[in-house]
């Protein structure tokens, strides 16, 4: 039986046919850890006999939280209620071969970005110097050393929490020598030191990544090069959720004066609410 089967199992026991469906989808694995996604309108506490049964029948899971709906604050941290098991939030989490050291409460964490880390690291061509804008943990920047050959990633978080736990996946991995760790705020690290070195830049904050395209701009050599532009793009009746990345993204680069550019793709991530998509936007300036 897969462990989707299992879950779907575990959910209809428990829950009855008709949550069955709806919940077995929203249930992450983080390492030892499950996270269930609360389906709106349910108390997560009602969870709790879910969370008990999984932690019984999966045997490498060891502790159950459940997300309450939406990521909140600068650090895009979720909510999370603890179910089920030990009573931590701390585990390690492996991705394309990396270990990740994450606390679920203290820094952002999602295995749904999982293709894009290593879509984006096979881009990456040797000797490149590539900027990492919003790093979080460390997952896009470490992903990169490991599987591409970069000269350099310099990977910069606001989040204390998430600077100390890159800083600490960075020796995790061996990747010191290739991946810069930097505390602070995106637009100011930049503009303080990293003017005109990057080949590359990621920007995998949708909240922020269109107010900060000059600066990702000006981390350009010669402000030529690759930029990955993450947003939510909301779509109207009839409106198709390419096309409105592309318009937002072409209305904002023709904004910043910048009209020599090539959109290469446009690609969905997932959907994060009604009519709500998240969207990555390769584009070559
Ligand atoms: C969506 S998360 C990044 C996810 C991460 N790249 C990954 O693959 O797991 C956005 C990150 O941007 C950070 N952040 C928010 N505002 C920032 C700023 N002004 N400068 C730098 N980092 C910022 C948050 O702390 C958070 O860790």
């Amino acid at each position: 039986m897969t462990r989707g089967e299992l879950l779907k199992q575990i959910a209809r026991e428990v829950m009855g046919e008709e949550y069955a469906e709806k919940l077995w989808r929203r249930i992450e694995f983080i390492g030892d850890i499950a996270l269930i996604r609360t389906p709106l309108g349910l108390d997560p506490l009602e969870l709790k006999p879910v969370a008990e049964e999984i932690l019984k029948r999966i045997p490498y899971v060891k502790t159950v939280w459940a997300a309450i709906p939406g990521v909140e604050g600068e650090y895009r941290l979720r909510k999370n209620v603890w179910l089920a098991g030990e009573q931590r939030s701390e585990t390690i989490y492996r991705e394309h071969g990396c270990l990740f050291k994450v606390d679920i409460n203290k820094v952002y964490i999602s295995p749904s970005l999982n293709y894009e880390h290593i879509r984006i690291a096979r881009l990456v061509k040797p000797g490149e110097v590539v900027v990492n804008m919003f790093a979080g943990a460390g997952l896009f920047s470490i992903i990169i050393a490991k599987h591409s050959k970069p000269s350099r990633v310099y990977s910069i978080d606001i989040n204390p929490y998430a600077y100390e736990y890159m800083v600490e996946n960075i020796k995790l991995n061996n990747v010191e020598d290739v991946v810069i760790p930097l505390l602070g705020d995106a637009k100011q690290v930049v503009e303080e030191k990293l003017v005109g070195v990057a080949d590359r830049v990621l920007m995998p904050y949708p909240e922020k990544a269109l107010e900060y395209l000059s600066t990702a701009l000006k981390a350009l050599k010669q402000g030529r090069g690759w930029i990955h532009v993450y947003l939510h793009v909301f779509t109207e009746k009839g409106e198709h959720w390419k096309s409105k990345a592309e318009k937002i993204l072409v209305d904002k680069l023709r904004e910043l004066k910048v009209d020599d550019y090539k959109i290469h793709q446009v690609r969905k991530i997932r959907n994060v609410g009604p009519r709500t998509h998240q969207v990555v936007l390769d584009v070559e300036v």
